[in-house]
């Protein structure tokens, strides 16, 4: 068993910025673990948002229904034995929330200023009492742009849409790895795109590419960066 790295009585919040598939949330659960710190999912919430809408036949690319409907869809975040679980009012939807169309519906969603901004609020009240790990596409450049150590992590689409492809078939679920690629490609383009708070790289952050690499260089990398500062 690793032994759990000291930060003392600092608070601190990492942001781990990417698109789809860089193999960032992976590191940032790892991260959290060797610090005993919390992990944030940012995605999760993007993602429990448009699965509201879905099951209310909203389509989550109608901005004005989307944020009208806001106050009705409750997104909540807990932490059970140190793990996040994302709900909808007093539903676990941790597993629903991973199905693919829920990724496309989370992109669609995420394009709404609103929509952004009550989970954005969520997110800093959550960073500002607790030392996390916030996983995310604009942690580091909106959310919290004072972050004390910032990562930007990409990969080669192609890349990351095996990885996407493999990790859907872990879950038993169908999956297409040239559709997949595809809507990898959509995905990123709309996330990019949009005005509001987009995914980049923050000018400070830290880029890493994953693509030839292991989560454990990964991993490494990071803590190196991380332990020198602390
Ligand atoms: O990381 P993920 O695949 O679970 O994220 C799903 C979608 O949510 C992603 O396509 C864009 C959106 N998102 C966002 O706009 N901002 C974040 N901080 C996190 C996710």
């Amino acid at each position: 068993m690793k032994t759990l790295k000291n930060i003392g009585e600092k608070k601190i919040n990492i942001a781990l910025d990417g698109p789809a598939g860089s193999g960032k949330s992976t590191v940032a659960r790892i991260l959290a673990a060797d610090y005993g710190i919390l992990y944030l999912d940012t995605g999760a919430m993007y993602r429990a948002f448009a699965l509201g809408l879905l099951r209310k036949n909203i389509n989550p690319k109608d901005g004005e229904a989307a944020q009208s409907a806001a106050a009705g869809v409750p997104v909540r975040v807990k932490y059970v034995n140190g793990e996040q679980r994302t709900y909808l009012g007093d539903e676990d939807v941790s597993e629903e929330i991973r199905r693919n169309e829920v990724s496309r519906a989370a992109s669609d969603v995420a394009v709404h200023r609103k929509v952004r901004e009550r989970l954005v609020e969520m997110q800093r009240e959550i960073a500002g009492r607790m030392s996390c790990v916030l996983d995310g596409r604009d942690v580091g450049s909106y959310v919290l742009p004072h972050a004390d150590y910032k990562f930007y992590v990409t990969a080669d689409s192609r890349v990351r849409a095996k990885r996407r492809y493999l990790e859907l078939l872990a879950r038993g679920q169908e999956a297409d790895e040239r559709k997949i690629y595809e809507q990898i490609l959509s995905r990123d383009k709309q996330d990019k795109g949009r005005e509001f708070a987009p995914l980049k790289k923050a000018d400070d952050a830290i880029e890493i590419d994953t693509s030839d690499k292991s989560i454990e260089e990964v991993v490494r990398e990071i803590e190196r960066i991380v332990d020198e500062k602390l």
